[in-house]
Parts: C-alpha cells; structure tokens; sequence
C-alpha cells in the first residue's frame, strides 16, 4: 500500500471541529470488514491524517445474524485499543436500528446511552438523525435533541434522509425556537444519484449554512470502475446495493471517470471524490473494506480537477442531474 497526498484540513461550519475532507464510512466495520481488517483500515486512516468516522447504530443490521451495533462495537474496541478516542471525530446516528427504531424521546435518549456504551466513550461528536419519524413533530424532535446537546453527550447535531420539506422545517424551528441548529446534512450524492441533492437539498445546506457529507460517494463500488457486467456482481457482498444501478447510462459515467483519471494518473476512485468536493461537499463519506482500498479514496482529497474534467463529469452524468 503506497501512501497518498492529501488535502488540508476543513472545518464544519459552526463548530472546532476541523477534519481531513473525507469522512470514513463505518457500515464496513462488523460486516464485511472482521475485526481485525476494521482496525487495519482504522489505523491506516489515521495514520494518513483522516479522524473523521461515520457510522450509525444500525450497522449492520442487514448482515445476516445482525441486530445492528456491530460497527459501534468494533469502533468502541479500537478507540479503547489505540487510547484515540480525543483525537477523533466520531458521527453517527439513530433511529434506524431495529430495536430502536424512531426519533420519539424515550427511544433516542435509550438508543444514545446504548451508542455510547458500545463506542466505549461518553460523548457523540456529530448526532443524526438517520431518517426522519413522521409521527414525532418537527417541533418535539428538535427539541428532544437540543436536550441530548445540553446534556453534554452530543455535541452537534445532523439530519439524513429527511424531505426537504421537512429537514428546512428542522432548520427553521431550531433557529427560530433558539435550539440547536444542526451543523450538517447527509444526502445522498454521487455522479449516479444528483438530482435530488442538486435541485432540493444543496439550498438548504447553503441557506442555513450547514456541511454536507454525501453518501455513497463510490455508488457502493461501482464508481471505483470494477464492475462492469452483472457477471462481476457474483458474490460480491454489495451485489444487492449495484446492480440495479448498473445500466449504460452508469456505465457511460465510468467510462468518463476513467479517462479523467488516466489524464491524472489516478484511480476513477478518486476522482469520483474530487468531483463530489468539487462541487462544494464538505467531507464526502466512503468506506474501504480493506487497507488497501483506502489511497485511492485519501488521494481523492487532493486531486485538483480542472473545469473540463468537471464538465466533462457534469455532462456524461447529465442523465442523473
Ligand atoms: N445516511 C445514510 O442513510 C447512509 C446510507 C448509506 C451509507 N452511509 C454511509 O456512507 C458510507 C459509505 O457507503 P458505502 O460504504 O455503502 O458506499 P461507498 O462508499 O459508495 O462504497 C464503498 C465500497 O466500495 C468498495 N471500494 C472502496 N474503495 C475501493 C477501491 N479503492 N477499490 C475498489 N473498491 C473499493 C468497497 O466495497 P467492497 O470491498 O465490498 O467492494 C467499499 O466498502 C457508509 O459506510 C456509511 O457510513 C450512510
């Protein structure tokens, strides 16, 4: 494994907190990263300069045997293992773990305790919420989480898969009730899935000031240019999360990001993350499921496009826009 350049560091608007620009994916971690490779990928992160860590209390309940917590565990023996825990920024989310499911306060003040005791550490850097529960008021679920802020364990707070009708509601209750006002969003957004981040969720980020940590920065692998057939899907653990989005048009962004690459000297990997900084993200959120997958992804940070790569991107993705 060769080491990689990377970026300078960004700071998440309204908070200290100043991270490498890629935020490491956590939903590996207790599925198809064991223990022993997870803390590989985690000490090669940190060794390369990365300390900013995405995970969620429902990782990875889809795995079979899972009832999600695995990658809070694994996560929790590391910073335990490595005396680390201060030197990272640690985000991740509730709400989706099947045993505690929904934003209602008796759920989310139980599912934060349950977190914490699992990453082994007393406080949440970064708290979101992973979807939204429409049976919880937008007025009752910001007020539930400004207290999990004043209680000391969380110390700021983001939204994921919310409407945009709903996450802008968020964000104008808590201004207008002097809460605490989420410091970021994490959408989906990669060069295969723009429009709705593009059209409805970028505004909101703008307007209210708020990183944005795109998810699935790689398409779940498809982006790092290795599939190319349905026959390369066989076995594949992701199989499930590509295939449908394998079609031309995909195939046609691949072809792209590898001749952009080539142009580099790159991995497609990698520009695939500068594209997503490009267009202004803060930290996009990609996983490795070994150390070895992770230069590729740190070489992203910094590799400087030029306005034609862009355009080039922009216009073979043009179908996804
Ligand atoms: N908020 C939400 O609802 C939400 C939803 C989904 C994900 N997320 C977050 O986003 C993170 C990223 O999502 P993701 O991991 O599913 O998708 P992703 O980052 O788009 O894809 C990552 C996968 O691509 C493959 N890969 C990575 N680097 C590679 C390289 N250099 N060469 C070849 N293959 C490479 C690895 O999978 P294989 O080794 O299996 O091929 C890796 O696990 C998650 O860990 C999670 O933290 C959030």
């Amino acid at each position: 494994m060769t080491s990689a350049p990377t970026a300078s560091l960004t700071r998440l608007p309204r908070t200290d907190l100043e991270v490498l620009p890629l935020n490491l994916g956590g939903n590996t971690f207790g599925w198809t990263s064991d223990r022993e490779t997870s803390f590989a990928v985690l000490d090669a992160f940190v060794a390369a300069g990365g300390s900013f860590i995405d995970t969620a209390d429902a990782y990875a309940a889809w795995a079979e045997g899972s009832e999600g917590g695995d990658s809070e565990t694994v996560l929790g023996e590391w910073f335990e293992a490595r005396g680390n825990r201060e030197e990272i920024v640690l985000a991740t989310k509730v709400g989706a773990k099947p045993s505690r499911t929904g934003l209602s306060a008796a759920n989310v003040e139980a599912a934060l305790d349950e977190s914490l005791e699992r990453l082994r550490t007393d406080r949440i850097d970064l708290y979101y919420a992973h979807y939204d529960d429409e049976e919880v008021s937008i007025e009752e679920q910001v007020r539930i989480a400004d207290g999990l802020v004043r209680s000391g364990r969380v110390r700021h707070l983001g939204l994921s898969n919310f409407s945009p009708e709903r996450m802008r509601e968020w964000f104008e209750v808590a201004t207008r009730e002097g809460l605490t006002v989420p410091v970021a969003i994490q959408p989906h957004y990669n060069l295969l899935a723009r429009a709705a981040y593009e059209k409805d969720y970028a505004p909101i980020a703008r307007e209210f000031d708020a990183a944005v940590m795109p998810y699935f920065s790689l398409a779940s692998g498809l982006l790092t240019g290795k599939y190319r057939t349905k026959e390369d899907l066989e076995g594949r653990a992701r199989k499930g999360m590509v295939e449908d989005n394998l079609t031309e048009d995909a195939l046609a962004v691949v072809d792209v990001l590898t001749e952009v690459a080539a142009t580099h000297d790159a991995e497609p990997a990698s520009v695939a993350i500068a594209w997503l900084l490009a267009k202004g993200t803060t930290a996009p959120i990609a996983s490795a499921s070994t150390p070895e997958q992770l230069p590729a992804l740190l070489a992203g940070t910094a590799l400087e496009l030029s306005a034609q790569d862009v355009a080039a991107l922009d216009e073979a993705s043009a179908p996804f826009a």
